[in-house]
């Protein structure tokens, strides 16, 4: 049996370790053996790794780790969502389900798609599939100083939104987001009463919502959003992504008598694997071309354990590149720390 490296969990309650692993073997005509080359450390992978992901198993060991950007055996460079219960993609080498891998252009940045798709499909996949949004309609984004809000706000714009607004808890990242097509952002204090006065008077009358927060900020924006809108009929669509800020919120019955409040999420289960990969080509060619940009920085998966123990740096998506994987110049274009 052959044997690789591989980032393993062996406790929820510490960092995984770089550790030799059997390289599994595909088991049906529909999966193949692929070369990871870079993987993206995204907050749900964390979450995963520590046993408090709602997929989670709770099963050790476990390889952690979604998606990743690899490379077929005839050269072909592709983007993967790990199958549901398959073994993550932190590894030297992993099987994919083709029916969950997209082909990639040959001279694709692959950091900048392996940091990117995750964060960016969030926001992409609930404008085109979940609400459809129409030319000019407003967006908020709650969490919005973020990876994936901030990629939200640059996709609402891309795909047609008339205003958005950005709301977060950092002032230096929230005036930042101007310069990603921003139109107003706002700041979530700690003082409720002053956050919920300058939340409603400049997304009161939005359209559409996209929370990453959940948790407190979200329950009392809802309140604060639908007391201040001068026509409670028309409908908010509230698109639940993230819990960044908390996993329930109190919601009460009124809020949704008393408008037109539409709750809906976007994630696994809620949005099939399928519709996702069906997105994923278009989304590819706007973070390729910049439309959507990213920050990334690589580090190599033998670092996992210390990588995994710093914080992550805000604003910058951490993509890890095992040691086998192809020099740069021969799969496309890697991006060194902070670029793209
Ligand atoms: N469902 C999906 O398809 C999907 C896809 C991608 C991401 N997600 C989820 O979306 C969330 C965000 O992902 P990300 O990639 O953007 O993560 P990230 O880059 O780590 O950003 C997290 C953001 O959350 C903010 N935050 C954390 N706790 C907060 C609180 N109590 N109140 C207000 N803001 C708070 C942080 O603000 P500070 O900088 O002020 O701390 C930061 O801006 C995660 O929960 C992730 O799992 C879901």
């Amino acid at each position: 049996m052959e044997r690789k490296h591989a980032a393993v969990v062996t406790s929820f309650a510490e960092p995984p370790h770089y550790r030799e692993f059997e390289v599994p073997q595909p088991t049906t005509d529909r999966e193949v053996l692929v070369d990871v080359l870079v993987v993206g450390l995204h907050p749900r992978v964390r979450s995963g790794a520590a046993g408090a992901h709602y997929s989670s198993t709770g099963e050790l060991p476990m390889i952690p780790g979604i998606d990743a950007v690899a490379q077929r055996s005839d050269g072909k460079k592709i983007y993967f969502i790990a199958d549901d219960g398959a073994p993550g993609t932190m590894a030297d080498k992993a099987v994919v389900d083709r029916r969950r891998s997209i082909d990639l252009p040959d001279d694709v940045e692959v950091a900048k798609v392996a940091a990117a798709l995750n964060p960016a499909m969030s926001a992409w996949v609930a404008l085109r599939r979940r609400v459809p949004i129409r030319s000019g309609q407003s967006v908020l984004v709650l969490g919005a100083t973020g990876n994936a809000g901030t990629m939200a706000v640059q996709v609402a714009k891309r795909l047609g939104a008339g205003r958005v607004v950005g709301a977060g808890r950092d002032s230096t990242r929230l005036d930042a987001l101007a310069s990603v097509g921003a139109d107003d952002v706002v700041r979530l204090a700690e003082d409720d009463d002053e956050t919920a006065r300058v939340l409603s008077a400049a997304a009161a009358e939005v359209d559409i919502v996209i929370d990453y927060l959940w948790g407190p900020p979200a329950q009392r924006a809802i309140l604060a959003l639908l007391t201040d809108r001068s026509d409670r009929s028309r409908p908010m669509d509230w698109i639940q992504i993230g819990a960044m800020a908390g996993p329930t919120i109190e919601l009460p019955s009124i809020a949704l008598r008393s408008a037109n409040l539409r709750i809906q999420g976007v994630g696994q289960g809620a949005v099939s694997a399928e519709v996702y990969l069906a997105e994923l080509p278009s989304l590819v060619d706007e973070i390729d071309a910049g439309t959507i940009s990213v920050r990334t920085n690589s580090r190599p998966l033998a670092d996992v354990e210390r990588v995994w123990l710093q914080a992550d740096v805000p604003g910058e998506r951490c993509v890890l590149v095992p040691s086998c994987a192809p020099a740069p110049g021969a799969h496309g274009r890697f991006i060194g720390p902070g670029s793209g």
